[in-house]
Order: structure tokens, then sequence, then C-alpha cells
């Protein structure tokens, strides 16, 4: 039987949502990693300080494990002023501001629509070195929904980052090949950060014999070749700009499975025991570190993970549902069997 221990994984995309719901995600993602940096989509966004840290207590209040450690990103709205970048620069727990163009996923009706407008923050940020998340898709709806991430890379992100040379960015949740290549081809403070769903499936895995609600997300998943980029992306030895970001995305199952579904993965489960199946089928299980547990913290400047997490190949069932209080969650690949999991943590000492 194969097993490794790296250490304790990070997430740096991830959808907490609130209230009852954080009795399930918290409990999930702490089973796993060690930070998360929980995204503020909420309704309403979370667009200061003060709703972040309430919020961080909402989150501490369901942990189980003193350990856990949630970070945040603003919501970039219109509202969005000097006097909150610099405080936000000081508060340890925010990492950067997101900046979701207005329509391009769920809950972005606060978003930025026409970034030009907001320049004075840009470089305000620049100056504090805050980093800017981005949701990197145009929402022209002409424009095919596949080719919305390259677009915006082209017309928007490259002229944004020739403007702001010294930004810190991530590109949130890649999918194409030319978001691998354009990051790869950029500095060390701009990343991207990868789900784990984009590199295990394809487009066909959503919609070859029959349409599956399961794995519609926002960005779509792709064509089988830009699967191919993002999976030699994380598993090429000595690449730092790419991390762990899940995307973990639960909705309600009825609002997932109904006429006009939700896009979100539900992946926190199973993200770990995935991505590991796919490395050792990749015969790269020792590149997993680098990509779930190294490059982001590098990237955020902070500490690796004290602990390690020990994987081992050993046959489970992913849970049919997650419930509480009346709320229903079902999890990507539901039912079905994953070849290896994450057994237990232990500390150890970095130097
Ligand atoms: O699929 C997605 N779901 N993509 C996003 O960008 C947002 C997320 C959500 O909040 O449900
Ligand atoms: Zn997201």
């Amino acid at each position: 039987m194969h097993s490794i221990n790296i250490i304790q994984p990070d997430d740096w995309h991830i959808h907490l949502r609130d209230d009852r719901a954080l009795e399930i995600t918290v409990a999930l993602a702490e089973q796993s990693f060690a930070r998360v940096l929980a995204m503020p989509n909420l309704v309403p966004p979370l667009t200061t300080v003060p709703s972040i840290l309430s919020y961080r207590s909402r989150i501490l209040a369901s942990a189980k494990n003193a350990h856990f450690n949630p970070y945040f990103a603003l919501y970039f709205t219109g509202e969005l002023n000097a006097n909150t970048l610099r405080e936000a620069k000081h508060c340890p727990w925010i990492l950067g501001v997101k900046w979701y163009p207005q329509g391009a996923t769920t809950h972005s009706d606060w978003g930025i629509q026409d970034i030009h407008q907001h320049f004075e923050h840009l470089a305000l940020m620049e100056e504090l070195a805050l980093p800017l998340l981005i949701h990197g898709e145009v929402t022209d709806s002409t424009i095919d929904i596949f080719d919305r991430e390259a677009r915006f890379i082209g017309n928007i992100l490259n002229p944004l980052q020739q403007r702001f040379p010294k930004l810190p960015i991530v590109l949130e949740h890649i999918t194409t090949r030319q978001a691998v290549d354009w990051v790869k081809s950029m500095p060390a403070h701009i990343a991207a950060t990868i789900t784990v769903h984009h590199l295990a499936f394809n487009r066909n895995h959503l919609l070859a014999g029959g349409l599956r609600p399961d794995y519609y997300c926002l960005p779509i998943l792709k064509q089988q070749d830009h699967q191919q980029a993002l999976q030699e992306a994380v598993m090429t030895s000595g690449q730092t700009h790419f991390f762990l970001g899940t995307d973990s995305a639960p909705h309600v199952q009825d609002k997932k499975y109904s006429a006009c579904g939700c896009a979100g993965c539900f992946t926190s489960p199973i993200a770990l025991a995935l991505l590991a199946e796919l490395f050792y089928e990749h015969k790269a299980l020792s590149l997993l570190e680098t990509f779930s547990s190294i490059n982001g913290a590098r990237f955020y400047q902070l500490p690796l993970n004290q602990q390690q997490v020990h994987l081992i190949q050993k046959e489970w069932m992913v849970p049919h549902h997650y419930t509480v209080d009346g709320l229903t969650f079902i999890p990507l690949l539901a039912g079905q069997t994953l070849s290896w999991q994450c057994q237990s943590i232990k500390g150890i000492n970095h130097e």
C-alpha cells in the first residue's frame, strides 16, 4: 500500500457560506486544511474590515480544531475606499481584495464592471502590496462561455498588469492553457490558484452522456487539452506560481439541482483524496506538497504549517450528502469510491 506524508495543505480559495452551513463547511475544511482563505461573496457581501472580523468569529465558533486558521479577502465594490484598504492591510487575517466582474458568478451583483473607474484603488493596493484576487472572466453575454477566461486575460488582465506592474495578483481558479502560459510568463508576485475539479475533470464530465449539475461551476470546465495544461503546470518540478484553492462551493440541494442550477462544486470532503489519487496516477506524488502546502504560503508570505498529513492508498466511499438543520449539500462524487484518503495529522518541526 502506498502512502506519503506531506506538510498539512492550505486551501487558498474556499466558500464557507454562513450561519447554519458553517457547521458542515468548517468541519470539513478543518479536517483537511490548516488554513483557508474564505471568499467574501456572502449576502450581503463582506465589504468592510469589521464585517470580516465578525464573520471570522462565526467561523471560529464552529471550529473544533484550535489551530484552524481562516483568512479572508475583502469584496471589491464601488464603495471601497482608501481607509478600508489601509485598515485591511493592517489586519493580519485579510490577505487581499477580491474582484468579481459584475455578473460573472454567484453573488457577483455587487462586483465591479469597469475596473478603469477604480484605478486609484489599484494604485494604492500596489503601493501597499495588497494582493488583488481576480475572478478572471469577461461577462459580455455575446462571448462564448468557454472563451471568457482567455478573453479576460488578453483584453483586461494583461493591460492591467502592465499599468500596475508591482501589484500582487492571484488569478483565481484558472482553467485554460492561456492562463497557465500567462501566469508562467509573469514575475513571482503574480500567481494562480487551481482547483481539484479543474485538474481532475473536463467538460465531457459535465456534458457527455447526460448533463451532470454536480460538475457545473464557473469558470466552466474546459476541453481536455486545457485540463492537461493545468496538470502539467502543477506536476512540473520547480514551479512556484501555482497553488491549491479548491473553490469548494456548496449550494443547497434544491438550488443546485433545479431548472437553473447554481454554479459550484462542493469538493471540500474529497479534495485531498482526489489530489493524491491524481498525482499518484501521474507518477507525480512527490510534487503534491509543493502545490498544496508550500507555494501558497510562500506567495502570501506566511510560515509553512507545522503539522503533517498522512495520505494513504486505501478505498473509502464519499458520503451521499451532508445535512444540518434542514440544509442538504451533495458533495462532488457522492457515493463513489476513491482510492486514497487522508489518515492522520501529526506535528512536525520545520527549521
Ligand atoms: O462555481 C463557482 N461557485 N464559481 C464561483 O466563482 C463562485 C462559486 C460560488 O460562490 O458558488
Ligand atoms: Zn470561488
